[in-house]
């Protein structure tokens, strides 16, 4: 079967496939999700199979609100109710111990805990409602590839595999929620995944220190969410990151190197480059909140550009605010490679 593409008004089609044990994808603020019934066991396990994804790497589950998620938790965190109140809907994922049984293990893989998050995604919400229970959601791509902004992201992993996709078109944030850990309510909460929801934002309504996993800050350590530790995208030809003044130097090494690059950068960047490469794909502005938007989208383009690429320069931006999030994703991309002239760096 083809899949379908449910455009807005076609909610309920979308939730009666939700209802008979299929798969739909869904939009959110961050990147589209693959739904599907959270309490049957069957679809769960064939949102894994679709995807290649590793059966120990737990799903997200996707809730109307909080109190849907109170029938599920053994146990409450002192700080979940306030950041609930300040964050939701929105791109924060929160990790919560569970009751016994609440969750078949293949949602939990193995697990005491379970991550829910509530999407600022009006159709979504609705999905969810109709459907009558909560959806997991992992990021709507096959694994190994970037996780989808667009549906036709979505059609172009699950041509045949899925039901459906609800149409909310291109996502507003570009990268994946914050996972916050608040399994232990003995010890501070711990960013597992960066994403749009900062930890300044995080102290700022918790009035208490928010740890970040080890893993985020040194590479030899252990990730704490099970899905960080798996090789996540990278493009198929070599990735080298630029910081903003480094693109002159670009143009020049490209205009003596016979190479046919492909720029992924804001307008300001791509201005001093363009002349020199094969393909260009821009952000919509300099500003980090449109690199973090068109990141995902545009590895995709030039992964599949046309004629082939030998290499990728892509904007590097400060890790601070919603940069660590872009840069988290960046740096897996470019297997932490920066663009270095070797003339340059000798003389
Ligand atoms: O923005 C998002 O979070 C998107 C949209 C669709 O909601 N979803 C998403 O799901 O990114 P996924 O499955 O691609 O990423 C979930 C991450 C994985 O790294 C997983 O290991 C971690 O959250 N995770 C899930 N449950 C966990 C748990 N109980 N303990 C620790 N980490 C967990
Ligand atoms: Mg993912």
């Amino acid at each position: 079967m083809e899949i379908q593409k449910f455009s807005a008004d076609e909610v309920k089609k979308a939730a009666n496939e939700i209802k008979k044990g299929g798969l739909v994808a869904f939009p959110t603020e961050t990147v589209y999700g693959l739904g599907a019934n959270a309490l049957n066991p069957q679809a769960v396990k064939q949102v894994y199979q679709v995807k290649g994804r590793p059966s120990d790497n737990p799903l997200i589950v996707h809730v109307t609100g909080f109190e849907q998620v109170k029938a599920f938790i053994a146990k409450s965190h002192p700080l979940a109710e306030s950041l609930v109140h300040h964050f939701w809907p929105g791109p924060l994922t929160l990790i919560l111990p569970i009751k016994p049984d609440a969750f078949d293990a293949v949602v939990t893989g193995g697990l005491n805990t379970v991550a829910f998050r509530m999407p600022n995604q009006p159709l979504t919400l609705e999905l969810i409602a109709e459907a009558g229970v909560p959806l997991v959601g992992p990021s709507a791509n096959l694994s190994g590839r970037p996780s989808p902004t667009t549906a036709d992201h979505v059609i172009h992993d699950f041509q045949t595999t899925i039901a459906g996709v609800l149409d909310g078109g291109p996502t507003q944030i570009g990268v994946e929620s914050t996972v916050l850990d608040l399994s232990d309510e003995t010890k501070p909460p711990m960013i597992l995944r960066p994403g749009a929801i900062t930890k300044d934002m995080l102290e700022q309504v918790c009035q208490s220190t928010i740890l970040i996993d080890q893993h985020l800050v040194s590479e030899e350590e252990a990730p704490k969410a099970p899905g960080m530790k798996y090789k996540h995208y990278a493009p198929t030809i070599p990735v080298q990151m630029v910081s903003e003044h480094q693109w002159e130097e670009v143009a020049t090494f490209l205009a003596t190197h016979p190479l046919r690059a492909g720029i992924l950068a804001g307008p300001t960047a791509s201005g001093k480059v363009r002349g020199e490469a094969a393909a260009v794909y821009m952000y919509a502005n300099d500003s980090i909140e449109a690199a973090t938007r068109g990141l995902f989208s545009g590895l995709r383009a030039l992964d599949e550009s046309q004629g082939g690429l030998d290499i990728l320069y892509v904007a590097s931006y400060p890790e601070e605010g919603l940069g660590v999030a872009y840069m988290n994703r960046l740096k897996k991309a470019a297997n932490h490679m920066y663009f270095t002239n070797n003339k340059s760096e000798n003389s």
